[in-house]
């Protein structure tokens, strides 16, 4: 049997390789699902968000919850909610505001800067960073599994990559296989 994996470094070719990420993912999200988005301002959290949503059948429009602080998208199977926590201080703001229940087991919750709410989340089923690169179409996405289901999906991920299957995404690490 083969080590599950447990992170997962990536090469994203340009913002479509990006959304071919999401895609890839979309299936693994459900009820109880949490996904963190990691990066500096205009890494591509949202534009990554946005990927997920139209991937899981959201036809409207999806705006940046920088504002809002959350955004609740009712899909035919599951809610999903979309954070983003920069304006937050402490971290226990994020339970102030009342969104306890939207990180629970009933809904999927994608959070971006989970940072400002460190030591108070949930753990995560899967983390992802972004990071620029040179090239400013380019993107650099870490993926670390906090669960054996969010393993799984890494594992089944690196394959795909391995395998030549998903445009525009390259494996930076492992290099050992699967990748
Ligand atoms: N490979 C790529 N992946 C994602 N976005 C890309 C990529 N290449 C270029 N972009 C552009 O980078 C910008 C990413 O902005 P986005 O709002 O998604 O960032 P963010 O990480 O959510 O920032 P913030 O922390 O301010 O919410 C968009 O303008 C997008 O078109
Ligand atoms: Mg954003």
């Amino acid at each position: 049997m083969s080590v599950p994996e447990t992170s997962l470094t990536l090469l994203l070719r340009d913002e479509l390789a990006t959304a071919t990420l999401a895609a890839a993912l979309a299936p693994c999200l459900g009820p109880g699902v949490r996904l963190y988005l990691s990066g500096e301002l205009g890494s591509g959290k949202t534009a990554f968000t946005r990927a997920l949503l139209r991937a899981l059948g959201h036809a409207g429009r999806v705006r940046s919850p920088s504002f809002t602080l959350a955004e609740p998208y009712h899909l035919s199977r599951f809610a999903l909610y979309h954070f983003d926590f920069y304006r937050f201080s402490d971290s226990n703001e994020w339970r102030e505001a009342g969104f306890e229940e939207w990180l629970g087991d009933d809904t999927a919750a994608v959070v971006e800067w989970p940072e400002m709410a460190a030591g108070t989340l949930p753990a995560a089923d899967l983390r992802l960073a972004l990071a620029a690169t040179d090239d400013p179409q380019q993107r650099q996405a870490r993926l670390d599994a906090d669960s054996a289901r969010g393993q799984a999906w890494l594992s089944a991920l690196a394959g795909r990559v391995a395998r030549g299957e998903l445009d525009g995404i390259s494996c930076l690490a492992p290099s050992a296989p699967p990748c």
